[in-house]
């Protein structure tokens, strides 16, 4: 595990403003290009909703969505595998007005986020799981796929190393994907995608899908994703705890810092955060050796990108 390592974005309040993450984790030094590659095409996308004066809500899914769609992140297709050899999915969705929706556990459907978007949509229940979260998907239109169709060969070569030795690399994928967003309209969201951890038992379930661990958003404070040990992650209810530093006006870059720190000094987890306050003001920390992620604003002809 690397010291805290957070960033500066030398731009403060924003309008609008979008930071993506790809997953803390130790991606290995010739494929970050790639990984942050996939962030900036995120971030540009979740850009372009927001300069249209689009909601914060739609930047955030649709940055999610691209990142589920490419294959080197560990969520949507390229998720980890479990110890049966199967995909199991985590996603959720929040708004700044405590609109939200999740599935965890999913079967394998090939844009987790768009599903929790529809239970957040439909408004009745919050969290769905694993049959009863597929039952919903098919209801609303959505085709479940096949744990082939949905695996790269990165994943399923992770698969067998770790089956054959018990071990593997933590860092093949990244991790867990989020994005956080600010929107003209001064709404916030917070979107989170996941496979989970590698060789998880089937049935477990991370942060992610699991509001106030591992994704929230209030207007009156900022919107939260991590990435990182989800066991870790939801004890110390990470991302609400960040949230409530930014009510009280810390600086997203300080309680960026300040969050990481705690998930390793009290859990001695490692992992990363992403923030945005009310004001458009960025945040972004790890403890993992890299954590791809791209940022824009309304003050940023170009993303701000790295790992
Ligand atoms: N942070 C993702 C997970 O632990 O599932």
């Amino acid at each position: 595990m690397s010291d805290v390592v957070t960033f500066s974005w030398g731009a403060d309040e924003a309008s609008w403003s979008i930071v993506i993450h790809g997953g803390a984790g130790a991606v290995p030094m010739e494929a970050r290009a790639r990984h942050v590659e996939g962030c900036k095409l995120a971030a540009i996308a979740g850009a372009a909703i927001l300069r249209g004066g689009g909601s914060a809500l739609d930047a955030a899914q649709r940055a999610v969505e691209l990142l589920e769609d490419d294959p080197v992140f560990n969520a949507g297709t390229g998720a980890a595998l479990n110890t049966s050899g199967e995909i199991e999915l985590d996603a959720a969705l929040m708004d700044g007005s405590l609109r939200a929706g999740a599935v965890c556990a999913l079967p394998p459907f090939v844009s987790p986020i768009k599903i929790a978007r529809a239970v957040l949509d439909e408004g009745v229940h919050v969290l769905y799981a694993a049959a009863g979260a597929e039952a919903f998907a098919k209801e609303h239109g959505f085709v479940r796929t096949t744990t082939e169709a949905m695996t790269s060969a990165a994943a399923r070569a992770q698969f067998v190393t770790m089956k054959q030795s018990g071990k593997g690399s933590e860092g093949w994928a990244g991790g867990t994907v989020g994005a956080v967003a600010r929107d003209s309209s001064g709404h916030v969201a917070a979107a989170t995608s996941t496979g989970g951890t590698f060789m998880k038992q089937p049935g477990r379930v991370g942060d992610a899908p699991l509001l106030g661990a591992g994704t929230y958003a209030d207007d009156e404070a900022g919107a939260c994703s991590n990435t990182g040990h989800g066991e870790s992650v939801m004890k110390l209810c990470m991302s609400k705890t960040a949230i409530e530093w930014l009510r009280q006006d810390m600086h997203p870059e300080d309680a960026a810092r300040a969050a990481v720190a705690v998930l390793a000094r009290r859990a001695n987890g490692s992992g990363g955060i992403i923030l945005v306050d009310r004001r458009g003001r960025l945040g972004l920390a790890r403890t993992t050796d890299t954590m791809s992620f791209a940022a824009m604003s309304n003050q940023h002809a170009e993303p701000i990108c790295g790992s």
